[in-house]
């Protein structure tokens, strides 16, 4: 599984917390930054993972910020792009599920290290069903 991950300042430490996690269960990792705590603009990391996933570079984005909002909104804006801001496991698992979420946004300073690797695992464990969600997920990106 190949991921593409970002975050700003905000989330850094969590960002390079769970690019450890990833790779030691032998996930590929592009890290397009922050590379430090230094302030940064969340859209300047959103922008270049949404676009590996879109290229089909990667097979996922995981990306985070303080909130998660800005960084979310920001993948969002890319076609093809469904980045989902996820808080728990449950909802994690039910964005891959029912949503076919490729990209994963976390909110670094309103979860602990440990949450989010429950998080990270829900969302990477689970498929996408299918089904009655297929028209409903296409048809967010019909609307204009
Ligand atoms: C940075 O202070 C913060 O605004 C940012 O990480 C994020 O929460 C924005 O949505």
């Amino acid at each position: 599984m190949k991921v593409a991950i970002g975050s700003d300042h905000a989330g850094f430490l969590l960002k390079e917390r769970l690019k450890t996690y990833l790779q030691d269960k032998g996930f590929k990792i592009i890290d397009f930054g922050a590379y430090s705590e230094e302030r940064a603009d969340y859209p300047d990391f959103a922008h270049p993972v949404a676009k590996s996933v879109e290229t089909k570079e990667v097979d996922f984005g995981l990306i985070m910020c303080g909130t998660g909002n800005g960084i979310n909104m920001a993948a969002n804006k890319h076609k093809g792009i469904r980045a989902a801001l996820c808080w728990n496991p449950e909802i994690a698992s039910l964005a891959r599920q029912h949503n076919d979420a490729n990209v994963l946004t976390l909110p670094a300073r309103c979860i602990t290290e440990e949450e989010a690797i429950k998080i990270v695992d829900a969302f990477f464990s689970a498929d996408f069903e299918g089904g009655r969600h297929t028209e409903r997920v296409n048809k967010i990106s019909n609307f204009s």
